[in-house]
């Protein structure tokens, strides 16, 4: 009797690439759920791994390794027949399970059944399609103003950085570039903020901050000068959030309301490679006047942009989680104990 088929079978070329495991058991986002139409196969890229994506007439997306078993060829080159993908090089069939249904060289022939696509774990949530190539250890982390009403929720991006992806996130969670960087929108840069200290402490989701203040001539698409204070949160290593309370202010950054509006965003990065990420982006809002989805998508390409400009100078490339290497102050706090974290977590991929 023959033994039995090991159909867990793993692409060769995954012997390529990140080997980190920490990396490999995460979810990932590699687009936007509108990205994906029924019919088309899209290529993309996660952790120097090629993959495909690709949604069923039945309105579920795949994310499977862009690789044909049979002779290697790229199913990305191929196409969609009767809600199955073909590959381009001798059409052979793969149904939505990932099974091999048809070789058209041996038509009557029942495929083998090691003939399967590499298919991996696939969900879409807050509007954005994630991929786990391994086994998750964890869930997809929360967007909380997703779920509330009162919240309008925008996307923005993507925002293609040639840089590495956790340099990507550590500037997204300092408050002390907003008057250099964003200067006029987040900050003043003849005026810049001192910022009080603050705490980070390790919770049950992550990395979170102590609410860290800072005055913004143009705090959100409202338009108007904001006393803002950020409460941040690293939820996964590529993954992060801040809420924001805001307070109208006058020019000079005194309150002038009692009243908080509420901004929350969610900061995803896609790792191509080392030193190459797409940075994908999802603003909750409950401000007064609300804006138009529009104006807060400006903002964001002005602001995401802003910030890509200056993260693609840094070097070394890879971010350093050996703290003695770059300087910390204490006002860089939560991206000091985002380093740690990250080496806590034994990240080997994309750090030095
Ligand atoms: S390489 Fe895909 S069918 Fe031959
Ligand atoms: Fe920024």
């Amino acid at each position: 009797m023959n033994a039995p088929i090991d159909i867990k079978l793993v692409p060769i070329t995954a012997q390529d690439g990140c080997q980190d495991s920490v990396l490999l058991n995460d979810w990932h986002v590699v687009g936007y759920s509108g990205d994906f139409q029924s019919g088309t196969i899209y290529p993309t890229r996660l952790l120097e791994r090629d993959l495909i994506v690709w949604r069923s007439a039945s309105g579920q997306v795949h994310v499977w390794e862009d690789l044909c078993i049979h002779r290697g060829a790229r199913l990305s080159r191929g196409w969609i027949s009767n809600d199955q993908v073909v590959c381009p090089y001798h059409g052979w069939e793969y149904d939505c399970t990932g099974k091999c249904t048809r070789m058209p060289a041996a038509p009557d022939e029942k495929p083998m059944k090691k003939a399967i696509a590499f298919s991996y774990k696939a969900e879409e949530r807050f509007g954005f399609v994630w991929v786990c190539l391994g086994e998750p250890q964890s869930d997809i982390p929360d967007f909380p103003e997703w779920h509330d009403s009162q919240f309008m929720t925008v996307h923005s991006g993507p925002y293609q950085y040639g840089a590495n992806g956790y340099r990507a996130i550590e500037n997204f969670i300092d408050a002390s570039h907003f008057p250099f960087v964003h200067s006029g929108l987040n900050g003043v840069k003849d005026n810049a903020d001192r910022l009080e200290a603050y705490t980070v402490d390790e919770v049950e989701t992550g990395l979170k901050s102590s609410e860290v203040r800072v005055f913004q001539p143009v705090g959100d698409a409202t338009g108007h000068p904001l006393v803002a204070y950020y409460t941040y949160h690293a939820l996964r290593p590529l993954v992060a959030y801040f809420s924001k309370r805001t307070q109208r202010a006058d020019a000079n950054g005194n309150p002038i309301t009692d009243h908080c509006d509420t901004f929350g965003t969610f900061f995803t990065v896609q790792l191509v490679d080392q030193t190459h990420c797409i940075v994908r982006v999802c603003a909750g809002l409950n401000v007064q006047p609300a804006p138009d989805a529009e104006t807060v998508r400006a903002r964001a390409d002005i602001i995401f942009n802003q910030d890509k400009d200056i993260v693609e100078t840094q070097r070394p490339e890879r971010i350093p989680t050996e703290l003695r290497y770059e300087l910390h102050h204490r006002t860089d706090l939560m991206g000091q104990r985002y380093r740690m974290w990250l080496r806590n977590k034994g990240i080997s991929y994309g750090v030095i």
